[in-house]
């Protein structure tokens, strides 16, 4: 920390420098080339324009002197600052391991519009009836908070509101209030005054979320920051902020659907299987408490292509519905094939298997797959399912109505294990199915269930009654 700060932009102070800046993983080029040095992409390289001084130096705005503490035995370091604070938000907690920890730094990443400001500010509605809670609003005005807040019930006498976006008069604010929890929404908003570059570029927002970094863990404040993903999924300066933060919270969903997804992409506090499962309604986001009966609410079992999988996302299985639907392809070289909320690629190796270990072939069919819900499917445990789900739109034929199936499926066509089996089958017997179809070294099932064992794909296909050599009905 011994750079010089800038002394602004006068004649006799520091010239700018100008410099290119990769907008997908925030390397730098001297001069701007078509394709980025550091990570190989096609024209994301933006002008960025940095005072000289200003880069790689002291990251917080007022030296604050901190004395130096001797190192200390590491059974002795004190713990009890260390105490998540609860939001009080279900599944926001469930997903940090218990609250957000004192100094540490949050980075809750979405599309606009997914109901990123709504969930921070339940979460300060409930964490401002311990401590003093501050919400910095760069985005929307003070006016409109409060009415949400309204709505919400989150209109507490310690949750501050003030609308920022100067970093400097930030930590002013955080100086004067000395909150437990700041909210910065967003980051893209925000402005480093020692840089001259726009808001929202990787380089404001880099230096940004570094100077709030040092504030945290100089105050003690835990801090989230709110950041806007671009359309393509990914948080502007990506991996530049993933590493310099504690936390990264994923909040997704489709936005004409009212099940959010909130993930845990890191976590220095705790795991990150744990999944928030939340529905956005007129009073803001509330808990999926039977998220199986949510997904499969409208599901017409005696359609072809519609199988259901029992999923475990932290400590909780969930059943799921995948759909295919595979169609002529009318003479194109190559015929499309969709995923949503599904792996593409994983698509088109299960296609692959299907073709050689299964005699399914779909090479002069369209195939458009989804998970049903909104809600994407990380669990190779789906394989199974989707396979299953293309062989039966294939031959148009629905698999039996009272049947979960569930496993791995390797190149060879063989059916793998899956972990959290007897997890899985109890939440299949709990939502009423009768039978599932379970990879050969599977444990017993609860009762009201029976396993189906299955050792390949092709044994699978002709116990769910939707084997077939033809190449279907058409
Ligand atoms: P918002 O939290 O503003 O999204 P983001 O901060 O991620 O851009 O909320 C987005 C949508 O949520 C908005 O279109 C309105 C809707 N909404 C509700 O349906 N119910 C509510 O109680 C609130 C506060 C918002
Ligand atoms: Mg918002």
């Amino acid at each position: 920390m011994t750079a010089p700060r800038s002394a602004g932009r006068s004649p006799g102070g520091p010239r700018p420098r100008t410099s290119y800046r990769c907008t997908e993983c925030g390397g730098g080029s001297p001069a701007w080339v078509g394709r980025c040095p550091g990570c190989g992409s096609w024209n994301t390289l933006v002008e960025e324009r940095v005072e000289q001084g200003s880069s790689g130096g002291s990251r917080r705005l007022r030296a604050v002197p901190t004395p130096s503490s001797p190192a200390v035995p590491i059974a002795e370091v004190d713990l009890t600052t260390f105490q998540p604070l609860p939001t009080g938000v279900q599944e926001l907690d469930r997903v940090l391991g218990g609250g957000l920890v004192p100094g540490s730094v949050t980075l809750v990443g979405g599309e606009p519009g997914i109901g990123k400001s709504t969930l921070l500010l339940q979460a300060l509605g409930g964490l401002a009836v311990r401590g003093t809670a501050l919400y910095v609003t760069a985005e929307e005005s003070l006016q409109q908070v409060r009415q949400r807040a309204d709505r919400l019930g989150a209109l507490r006498p310690r949750l501050l509101l003030t609308s920022e976006t100067d970093l400097g008069a930030i930590v002013a604010h955080i100086e004067a209030v000395a909150p437990a929890v700041v909210v910065i929404d967003s980051i893209q908003t925000v402005f480093h005054p020692d840089l001259a570059s726009a808001p929202g570029s990787v380089a404001q927002v880099r230096e940004c979320a570094a100077a709030l970094v040092a504030e945290a863990k100089a105050r003690g404040v835990a801090v989230v920051l709110v950041g806007h993903v671009t359309k393509d999924g990914a948080l502007a300066g990506p991996r530049v902020l993933e590493h310099v933060v504690d936390t990264v919270l994923t909040f997704d969903g489709e936005r004409h659907h009212a099940v959010r997804v909130l993930r845990a992409v890191k976590h220095r506090f705790a795991g990150t299987g744990e999944l928030g499962l939340m529905e956005m309604t007129g009073a803001g986001l509330v808990p999926v408490d039977d998220p199986s009966s949510l997904f499969l609410a409208d599901r017409r079992a005696e359609v072809a292509g519609s199988v259901v999988v029992p999923l475990v996302d932290g400590h909780r299985a969930v059943l799921q519905e995948v759909q295919a639907l595979v169609v002529p392809a009318r003479g194109q070289a190559y015929p499309r094939r969709a995923a949503e909320g599904l792996d593409v690629n994983r698509l088109a190796v299960l296609l692959a298997v299907l073709r050689n270990h299964a005699g399914c072939d779909t090479s002069l069919a369209e195939v458009y797959t989804s998970a049903v819900g909104g809600v994407e499917i990380r669990d190779p445990g789906a394989d199974l399912a989707v396979a299953l789900a293309v062989a039966s739109s294939l031959v148009d034929r629905a698999l039996p109505p009272d049947l979960v199936v569930v496993g791995e499926v390797g190149l060879g066509g063989e059916v793998r294990q899956v972990q959290h089996a007897e997890r899985r089958m109890a939440e299949a017997a709990r939502m009423g199915f009768s039978r599932i179809v379970v990879p050969l070294l599977s444990p017993e099932p609860p009762p009201g269930i029976t396993a189906h064992r299955v050792g390949n794909l092709r044994q699978a296909l002709v116990l769910c009654e939707v084997g077939s050599r033809s190449p279907g009905p058409w």
